[in-house]
């Protein structure tokens, strides 16, 4: 579907559908949401007394095509917290439009959730910056395509023209990087901004000088419409990138799937104990 024909759908009552689905099957409203990148999803597994929900018995939700992602909501706590896990995200290499790519976040933001960690692996483009590192997303660069809010506006979620000058919550940025300290040193840390690239190639050297040079520090095909549609419904938002490789060109090898994957299988559990202790905190 293309322009105005995916647009018409998109009503209060077409993510509200999904909603009460879930609603119906889970004993509590999720508080916190957690959207799992690449290679992260394994925190899922780890929520207690877990309901599995498949996004393919989500009416109206969307399906996952990606392998490394699972396509499943998994609701449960986590360090005390009632917590819903988004383990599979949806991305527009896949072949979605920007404006479906709304449905999750508000799906989530209907069931209760009022804020939501967006995780993902992403390439270094700050060459101060190193594999393993976990950046906390400050701010966004997306200059590429349609914006998730595109459409008639549901003032039930937000108003048309909002702000995303605080979208990344100023409050939580300090919190993760708190809980970070007090974990110890294996966390090196890094607070900057995240540039959306539509992939799914990786980029050309030449474009990871070019978004170096418009004040990117961290490169991924992925979070930044869930954290504009989050915005535009007043969720408090929390970005955390793991750097998996150094973006193109930095380095003389070429970039691989393999490579991203087996870093953040590498650093899944310091990552996870990082959220546990977020969470927590929240
Ligand atoms: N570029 C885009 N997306 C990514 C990368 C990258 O280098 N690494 C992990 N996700």
């Amino acid at each position: 579907m293309k322009g105005a024909d995916c647009l018409q759908n998109f009503t209060y009552d077409f993510y509200k559908q999904s909603a009460d689905y879930l609603l119906a099957r889970i004993p509590e409203p999720p508080e916190i949401a957690l959207v799992l990148g690449s290679g992260l999803g394994p925190l899922a597994g780890e929520l207690e007394n877990p309901i599995v929900i498949d996004y393919r018995d989500i009416p109206n939700f969307l399906a996952s095509t990606v392998e490394s992602h699972a396509g499943k909501l998994i609701f449960g706590r986590l360090s005390g917290k009632r917590v819903v896990c988004m383990a599979g995200r949806f991305h527009y290499y896949e072949g979605y439009e920007f404006e479906q790519l709304a449905a999750p976040v508000r799906v989530l933001r209907l069931l209760g959730a009022h804020t939501v960690i967006l995780t993902n692996a992403a390439g270094a483009v700050n060459t101060a910056y190193r594999v393993g590192d976990i950046m906390v997303i400050r701010d966004q660069i997306k200059l590429m395509g349609a914006s998730p809010m595109r459409g008639a506006n549901l003032p039930e979620f937000g108003e048309r023209f909002f702000d995303v000058t605080r979208m990344y919550t100023p409050e939580l940025r300090a919190l993760a990087l708190d809980c970070a300290k007090r974990l110890g040193q294996e966390y090196r840390m890094q607070e900057g901004v995240y540039f959306y690239m539509p992939g799914p190639q990786f980029e050309t050297p030449a474009e990871i000088r070019a978004i170096r040079l418009l004040g990117g520090d961290a490169v991924g095909m992925s979070t930044v419409t869930e954290a504009l549609t989050a915005a535009h419904c007043g969720m408090r938002v929390l970005g955390l990138s793991l750097m998996t490789n150094m973006a193109a060109g930095v380095l003389p090898q070429p970039l691989s799937d393999a490579e991203v994957t087996e870093a953040a299988a590498g650093a899944a559990g310091r990552f996870q104990a990082l959220l546990r202790e977020i969470i927590q905190q929240m």
